[in-house]
């Protein structure tokens, strides 16, 4: 056959026009290359159509602005759910300097903490707490905060003329009690790229909750004073 297309090699190559039987051409050809007229199978185009049809709905569900339908906005309602459902457990927390301390001991609970602080702080304080708009929580330089107390005050009203927000109409009692102890928490923690310390250093937090030691103390107290009292009573008798 003469007339068989040569490839760029100039080598002349087999066609295979009219060994398919009834190939249909399409009747045009380029360059020496003419084109077969196969469509694709009707299923083929009838999902890349039903493709098309099934995104409209799909785009006007999920990013119709409709509330609680995008996977994030799911993922957060579970989330309050089961921090709900934790806060159970240990009832309204006391807004207070020791509940604070009390919580900076208890690891369980400062992941609660965490969570809160994950969700709201690190878009200025960032993932690791070492300062972004909002100051480096991890040295032991502070601006507004002298005592571990300080942290509940700074949540709940805010600081710096509302550079640092007030959460206390956004965030629960208990929430922004262990947002507190978790931010406590980082203090002594490493970050990678933290801000250099800003404020003034101030003394370590409380070692251990210092009401529930001495209410043990004055347990243990009371027990001795018992004791002698009885000692003394045995001695007189
Ligand atoms: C919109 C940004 C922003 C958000 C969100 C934010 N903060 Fe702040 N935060 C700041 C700024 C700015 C300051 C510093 C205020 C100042 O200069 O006195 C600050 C200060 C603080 C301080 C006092 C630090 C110091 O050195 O005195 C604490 C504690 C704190 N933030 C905790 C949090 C927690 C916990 C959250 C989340 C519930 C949070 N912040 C969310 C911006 C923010």
């Amino acid at each position: 056959m003469d007339n068989n297309p040569k490839n760029q090699d100039g080598i002349e190559q087999e066609s295979i026009v009219g060994q398919i039987p009834d190939d249909p051409l399409t009747g045009h050809a380029y360059d020496g290359i003419q084109e077969f007229d196969n469509p694709l199978p009707g299923w083929w185009k009838w999902m890349f159509i039903g493709s098309i049809l099934f995104a409209f709905p799909y785009a006007a569900f999920y990013h119709g602005g409709a509330e609680g339908r995008t996977a994030t906005e799911r993922y957060d309602k579970a989330l309050a759910e089961n921090i709900r459902l934790q806060f159970a457990e240990i009832g309204e927390l006391k807004m207070d300097r020791a509940t604070v301390v009390k919580f900076l001991y208890e690891p369980t609970w400062l992941r609660v903490g965490q969570s809160v602080f994950k969700t709201n702080c690190v878009s200025c304080h960032g993932a690791d707490g070492g300062g972004l708009v909002g100051p480096n929580l991890t040295d032991d330089a502070y601006k507004n905060v002298k005592d571990i107390g300080d942290i509940l005050h700074v949540l709940e009203n805010g600081a710096a003329g509302g550079a640092m927000p007030a959460w206390k109409t956004r965030l629960s009692p208990n929430e922004l009690v262990l947002a507190a102890s978790y931010v406590a928490s980082l203090r002594g923690t490493e970050a990678a790229d933290g801000k250099p310390a800003e404020g003034r250093v101030i003394p370590p937090w409380p070692e251990a909750p210092p009401e529930e030691a001495s209410e043990a103390e004055e347990a243990d107290e009371d027990a001795n004073a018992d004791a002698m009292e009885m000692d003394a009573e045995k001695a007189a008798t």
